[in-house]
């Protein structure tokens, strides 16, 4: 994987790049403009160089077709200000607009193409399709910088197909990334725990198989670890359960007793008796969870004792809130997380577009954390072991 530096003589040049600046929003409010910050040492570095700069990104998950909804306005204006430079956002993706913005660049000017995933050959399947629509992209570039960590889990046009049409290199936020995935993956200093939240099971089946392998101790919490409770054989009140996967729960349980690892459950849950902000809570015993009642949240025993597994750890890594953290009052156990996090003796690394979100929420500061990854699912698919697209076409068009 070629950097930056490895493209030689910039000047003039124009340097086309993949960048994440998937925020969260509030209508057209930025709440969280992590991932714009993340993208600026690379883009600052080009402009530097003596380049001009197109930018591709995409907002959300529009259908293929344009969608005032899904603008990228709102992050072009916030990039521009943190750049200091202006922004000159297309009104088009590929079209007359796109052309004439980019025709019209100097040195040290940014210009952003419209959210790619207006133009349905970004996310197509077909191979043919999405080629098509990355030699358009690629016309708008003499190179191609690949820095949108959070998508490069994704064969789309701007984050696959373009880089096999223009000599290319990783951003530094990709390298970054990279490089702590690799600390994560290659030779994580032990103990190595895992912290594991968020809703859903089956979206972490994968990752959870292969954590088992590789990390000393895995800590369960958030809205999958209900489904984790009931194949312990707890009932769970109306709390979220995935009844279809509690066999291959099961099938974790004995994996780890065979080869020794831990599961770290809660032993203790803060239920209410409906999901709403204001709900009353109650501190219950996790195997006593009352049937009119649903888990909002860890309880306090519980954060204690993961606050505990994670200090004692010289490697973690974090993905998923433990509870209702945007609740006050369902938000203790991520706190209690995220505070064990930043006392570690070691390399902490939170995961993900909405991990990182919480914690600057609950007013933890970026620097606190070893690292925080700006992308959620392409670091679990690293953890997984899954090879990358958008990484692995970096190294097969080197050289
Ligand atoms: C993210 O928010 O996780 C990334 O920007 C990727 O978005 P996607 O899951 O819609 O591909
Ligand atoms: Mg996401």
């Amino acid at each position: 994987m070629k950097s930056v530096s490895d493209l030689g003589d910039l000047t003039g040049k124009r340097v086309l790049i993949r960048c994440d600046l998937n925020v969260p929003l509030d209508g057209s409010t930025i709440t969280d403009d992590g991932r714009i910050r993340a993208s600026l040492p690379t883009l600052t570095q080009l402009l530097g160089a003596g380049a001009s700069v197109v930018v591709m990104a995409h907002l959300g998950r529009p259908k293929g077709a344009p969608d005032p909804k899904y603008s990228l306005a709102p992050a072009a204006k916030r990039l521009g200000e943190l750049l200091s430079v202006e922004v000159k956002l297309a009104s088009d993706t590929v079209g007359d607009s796109a052309a004439e913005v980019v025709a019209g660049l100097s040195a040290g000017e940014v210009a952003m193409l419209e959210n790619v995933r207006f133009e349905p050959g970004e996310t197509s399947k077909d191979e043919a399709e999405r080629a098509a629509l990355a030699e358009k992209y690629a016309a708008f570039g003499d190179v191609f910088v690949s820095d949108g960590f959070g998508v490069v889990h994704r064969k789309q046009a701007s984050v696959y197909d373009v880089a096999k049409l223009l000599p290319n290199a990783a951003g530094t936020l990709v390298k970054t990334e990279v490089d702590v995935m690799k600390q994560l993956t290659e030779t994580p200093a032990r103990p190595y725990v895992v912290v594991l939240g968020g809703a859903k099971v089956s979206d972490k089946l994968a990752v959870i198989a292969n954590l088992l392998k590789t990390a000393d101790t895995l800590v369960i919490g958030g809205g999958m670890v209900f489904t984790f409770l009931a194949a312990k054989g707890y009932e769970v009140g109306k709390s979220l359960l995935e009844a279809d996967q509690i066999e291959t729960v099961k099938g974790y349980f004995a994996e780890a007793e065979a080869s020794g690892k831990q599961i770290v459950l809660p032993t203790d849950i803060v239920v209410a008796p409906e999901f709403k902000a204001d709900s009353p809570p109650t501190v219950v015993p996790a195997d006593a969870i009352p049937a009119d009642q649903l888990g909002l949240d860890i309880g306090p025993e519980s954060s204690a004792a993961f606050a505990d597994a994670i200090r004692s750890a010289h490697t973690v890594f974090w993905n998923g809130p433990m509870g209702v953290a945007e609740w006050e009052a369902f938000a203790g156990g991520t706190k209690a997380v995220a505070q064990a996090l930043t006392e570690v003796d070691g390399l902490s690394v939170v995961g993900g577009g909405d991990s990182a979100a919480a914690v600057r929420q609950l007013g933890f500061a970026d620097d606190a954390f070893g690292h925080i990854s700006t992308g959620g699912g392409a670091s679990l698919e690293y953890l997984e072991g899954k090879t990358l697209p958008g990484l692995a076409v970096l190294d097969e068009q080197e050289g």
